[in-house]
């Protein structure tokens, strides 16, 4: 399963991909809102550090708009992602933005049919929000596994995404149901790798190391 980032805080990116572990990143407007910088700019910069997809996403909310901003993202960038919701004028920019190569992530999915239709639209990447649809009391993951489901009876090429991810087993959850991507906010990242008892066991071998007058 690929990993990519759910921020636009360019530290947070920066520190990030020094792991080696993150294989792209996702923005949405109200991420991009919060960073106070001009957001072609921004994109430029995410791109500059991360050699992998970048998703930017239209804010015009008919198709035509949405053309004319996702062709003016996707020169920013050769690995600029266009994040187009999913809506019918969405469908319509992702299939137009399709024809034309350039990569389309259809956003704010939440249910299969809606899938079905971004997969049928061209979509290179489908983003099923798990966390939002868990808020209401539904079972998010559950959309991910039936748009799998669909994807495989069609041998759609088109990616599951799995976003809104709130916690690690969202995570572990998205793998085991077969989710090609899954984007993760970076308190998420970290907490997928920190575990109390690595710290316990690794301060035990110090402890035991420092007293026995050993080294490397
Ligand atoms: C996806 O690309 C979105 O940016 C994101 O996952 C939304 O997550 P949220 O529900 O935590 O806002």
């Amino acid at each position: 399963m690929q990993i990519f980032i759910d921020t636009a805080d360019i530290n947070e990116i920066r520190d990030l991909n020094e792991t080696g572990l993150i294989d792209g990143v996702t923005t949405n407007p109200s991420l991009a809102a919060s960073q106070g910088i001009q957001f072609t700019d921004l994109i430029r910069q995410i791109c500059d550090i991360v050699d992998g997809p970048i998703s930017a996403e239209v804010i015009a909310l008919d198709a035509a708009g949405m053309i004319e901003q996702g062709k003016k993202l996707a020169g920013i960038h050769e690995n600029v992602v266009i994040k187009v919701p999913l809506t019918v004028d969405g469908l319509k920019a992702c299939y137009a933005l399709a024809e034309d190569d350039i990569a389309v992530n259809v956003t704010l999915c939440f249910s299969a049919p809606q899938a079905l239709l971004a997969a049928k639209a061209g979509a290179r990447y489908i983003s099923p929000f798990v966390g939002r649809l868990d808020d209401q009391g539904w079972d998010g993951m559950q959309l991910i596994r039936d748009i799998q489901l669909v994807y495989d009876n069609y041998m759609f090429d088109t990616e599951i995404l799995a976003a809104s991810i709130r916690h690690p087993q969202h995570v572990l959850e998205a793998a085991k149901a077969g989710a090609d991507v899954c984007t993760i906010p970076p308190k998420v990242f970290r907490q997928l790798y920190k575990h109390n008892l690595t710290d316990i066991g690794l301060d035990a071998f110090m402890a035991d190391w420092k007293k026995s007058g050993l080294s490397i």
